[in-house]
């Protein structure tokens, strides 16, 4: 996102949330990498109480740097929850631009200025892993049968055409959150990705892919679990039957008001 056109002065103020759960050997080389890549850019780390000392890490990092700051929650309550929480903070605090980002180095911050670019065009950016030009490095099989099979099964059940609804590398501008009503949102693991994707997209706003590299981690270990995917799929689920529900429903009402001997 640029300034508007012919604007000067400075350009959109862009955080980027960074949740944390046992990232210690990550942390300070991802801000790092962040800070240099898109100096502009403010971060925000939300730790839940990281046993390895994670929170200590991003303390010291905030110490140094007036761009870094942290918040601590006390226990781990999930993916979706913690960038609740920083979301909120982020809008009290005014920022324009509100981003995603894993700590353990998946999302390359170089790739991040390609994301802002797009935003001119969008109201919420997707680094896409499945998009022509995007890739995942080092996954097994495994994962990316499950990360296709889980995009898949969305995309059918929810009738949408985004790629890669589950990635986290992603930005939204200030009034897309303010328009898909955070407070009701209850996904508290991964899936709340695809809830966020999927409030834009129903709010009738902008979804744009951009193709990224997706490098798996060679620090630490991938938090996902049997019950993040048990929610994934209880949800999907979920929502896809009430959508049909819902369009059955209309079709119902609309053929009911046409009988109704309308002009
Ligand atoms: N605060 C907090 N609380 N952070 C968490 C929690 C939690 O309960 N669970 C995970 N995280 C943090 C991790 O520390 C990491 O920074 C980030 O969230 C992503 O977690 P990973 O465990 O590294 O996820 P992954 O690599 O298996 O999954 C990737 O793919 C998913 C599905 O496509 C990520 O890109 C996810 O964002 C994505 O949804
Ligand atoms: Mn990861």
């Amino acid at each position: 996102m640029t300034g508007r056109s012919g604007e000067t002065g400075p350009g959109p103020r862009v955080l980027i949330v960074v949740p944390t759960y046992n990232e210690r050997d990550n942390l300070a080389w991802l801000v790092g990498r962040l800070r240099t890549a898109v100096p502009a850019v403010d971060v925000l780390v939300v730790d839940d109480g990281s046993p390895d000392g994670t929170g200590e890490v991003a303390d010291r990092l905030a110490a140094t740097d007036p761009q870094v700051s942290v918040l601590h929650r006390s226990v781990k309550a999930g993916l979706g929850a913690a960038y609740l929480h920083g979301f909120r903070v982020a809008l009290e605090r005014g920022y324009d631009v509100i981003g995603e980002m894993d700590a353990d180095g998946s999302h390359q911050p170089e790739q991040l200025p390609a994301l802002i670019a797009a935003l001119d065009d969008a109201d919420l950016v997707i680094g896409s892993r499945w998009v022509p030009g995007g890739s995942v490095v080092n996954w097994p099989l495994s994962r990316r049968l499950l990360s296709r099979g889980g995009n898949l099964y969305a995309r059918a059940l929810l009738g949408i055409g985004v790629r890669d609804v589950t990635a986290g590398y992603r930005l939204f501008r200030r009034s897309t959150l303010e328009r898909i009503d955070l407070a009701s949102v209850e996904s508290a693991g991964y899936i709340f990705q695809t809830d966020l994707a999927w409030r834009t997209l129903r709010a009738g706003l902008r979804v744009v892919e951009v193709p990224i590299e997706f490098v798996e981690r060679v620090r630490g270990e991938s938090k996902m679990s049997r019950d993040v995917a048990v929610e994934s799929l209880r949800r999907i689920t979920l929502w896809g039957l009430r959508e049909r529900a819902g369009r059955l429903g209309d079709v119902r009402s609309r053929r009911r008001s046409a009988g109704s001997g309308g002009a």
